[in-house]
């Protein structure tokens, strides 16, 4: 019988080492420190089939994280599926600078607007446990999957399906973030680094020919109506995106517009109050 350290230096030669051990360690429901201490483990057929399934798939661009079921954001696991986009890091700066601005009120009221997987209004939720956080989605799975997370993380969010502010009424807030769809449809890189496989309703606006900002304008022109005075948007865009972004938080009536740095080094999010 195959054991876990020969699945694992026989994956190795199809796909990265590192992944490959995350997915021998997923198959056979060990730990790195098993797989070390214990090489000889055996795995099962049934288990060395479904180790072969899924390498072959890394092998074929799908992304670890769609594989494992899990993605990691602010410390936290999330459960993730093709209906939802994988988590990225630079997003962590729209949790850092939300808690920031929620901090300066004793409950602030939050919405995250295209939730996804939920990590925003999840780790909002973690972060401000004084806050009452809402969470909208267009698509009922991610919903499903963000909901999941939620009691992973025993995270009390009220979920609505929608398209942006729709399933809102009238309802203000002190805080507004989204992340929003943004890359330009038909951009090079939408067919790049395993992103054919996440949805693309949660990557691109859908407009052919356009500049990506098409959500963007949607959120950031409706904000004054959903904004409490003294109210914050907040929102991610793409690298090359802040200026106009700011443009369109300015035309929208918001004071106090600025573009905050990634970890990179990127205009990655942008926002303003409601004075
Ligand atoms: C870039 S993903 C962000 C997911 C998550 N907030 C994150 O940061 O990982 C954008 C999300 O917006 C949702 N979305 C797209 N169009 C929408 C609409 N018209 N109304 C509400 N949500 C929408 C997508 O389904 C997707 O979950």
């Amino acid at each position: 019988m195959t054991s876990i350290a020969e699945a694992w230096r026989a994956a190795s030669q199809r796909i990265d080492r590192l992944d490959a051990r995350l997915l021998v360690e997923n198959v056979a429901g060990c730990t790195h420190a098993d797989l070390i201490a214990h090489p000889t483990r055996p795995l099962s057929a049934d288990l060395l089939a479904r180790l072969d399934a899924l390498v072959k798939r890394r092998a074929g661009g799908e992304p670890l994280a769609y594989l494992l079921r899990s993605a990691g954001f602010y410390g936290l696991e999330f459960m993730v599926t093709p209906a939802v986009l994988i988590p990225r890091p630079e997003t962590e700066l729209l949790v850092n600078l939300a808690v920031e601005k929620g901090r300066q009120l004793p409950a602030p009221n939050i919405v995250d607007l295209g939730t996804g997987s939920g990590v925003l209004a999840i780790t909002l939720e973690r972060l401000l446990p004084e806050a009452t956080i809402t969470a909208v989605d267009v698509c009922s799975g991610a919903l499903e999957v963000a909901s999941v997370n939620a009691r992973r993380h025993t995270a009390d969010v009220r979920f609505l399906l929608g398209d942006w502010y729709s399933p809102l009424g009238g309802e203000r807030f002190d805080l507004i973030v989204a992340n929003p769809p943004y890359v330009i449809d038909g951009d090079p890189h939408l067919q790049q680094n395993g992103l054919p496989f996440e949805p693309q309703t949660a990557l691109t606006d859908g407009v052919v020919g356009g500049d990506g900002l098409a959500c963007i304008r949607v959120i950031v022109g409706n904000a004054a109506r959903h904004l409490r005075p003294g109210g914050w948007m907040l929102i991610e865009h793409g690298y090359d995106q802040a200026a106009a972004v700011r443009d369109l938080l300015h035309a929208a009536g918001l004071s106090d517009v600025a573009s905050w740095l990634d970890l990179s080094g990127v205009e990655r999010v942008s926002g303003g109050c409601l004075r």
